[in-house]
């Protein structure tokens, strides 16, 4: 079972996938990706929503297993040094992308996938057009802006996570990250 709370100080227990279903689909640069089942269905309806507002979006990150993780931890060192590694990539066994219930959107501009760290920062109005729908599908922005010391990562306007609508709604109408939401209970 997969636990609500994925971050440094809550890595995922061992066998945290038995009887998790993930499903194979393609992402948005059409590699194999696999996504939890229940979380594909939802980006599904959201993906669809956002598109009647004019708003293409696929994804470019999604599941990834612990060497991903590891790999994808060098790429960035290696693209922006370390310090911007850390404050970006979650040590491999911490990541909600282990999950399969994570995605990093990649918005679609002037006919292309942006998928690259700094590129992503700018469509500025797209982010909240999409932000403003995630609840109503179930998703949460989990590290959002003026939230880096409490979630330990620095703004992602693109990672997104599945917590079912209930929730999702209540953590954006109270304006705080998952981390303090659930210290508040
Ligand atoms: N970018 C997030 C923190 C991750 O690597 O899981
Ligand atoms: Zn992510």
């Amino acid at each position: 079972m997969i636990p609500l709370l994925v971050n440094k100080t809550h890595p995922l227990p061992e066998n945290y996938l038995d009887g998790v279903e993930l499903v194979e689909t393609e992402n948005c640069c059409g590699k194999k990706a696999f996504v939890e089942k229940e979380t594909f269905a939802a980006y599904r309806a959201l993906k669809d929503a956002l598109e009647k507002e004019g708003v293409g979006i696929w994804f470019g990150s999604n599941f990834r297993t612990i060497k991903q993780q590891i790999e994808i931890m060098k790429v960035l060192a290696e693209k922006y040094g370390e310090e911007y590694a850390r404050k970006t990539a979650a040590p491999p066994g911490t990541s909600e992308h282990h999950t399969g219930m994570a995605l990093d959107l990649a918005p679609l501009v002037d006919g292309e996938w942006i998928t690259e760290n700094m590129a992503l920062m700018r469509p500025v109005e797209l982010w909240e057009k999409v932000h403003r729908r995630l609840p109503e599908f179930g998703f949460i922005l989990r590290y959002p802006k003026g939230k880096e010391e409490i979630t330990g990562y620095g703004y992602e306007p693109w990672h997104i996570r599945y917590v079912g609508k209930e929730l999702a709604q209540k953590v954006y109408d109270s304006g705080l990250c998952l981390e303090e939401y659930l210290g508040e209970q």
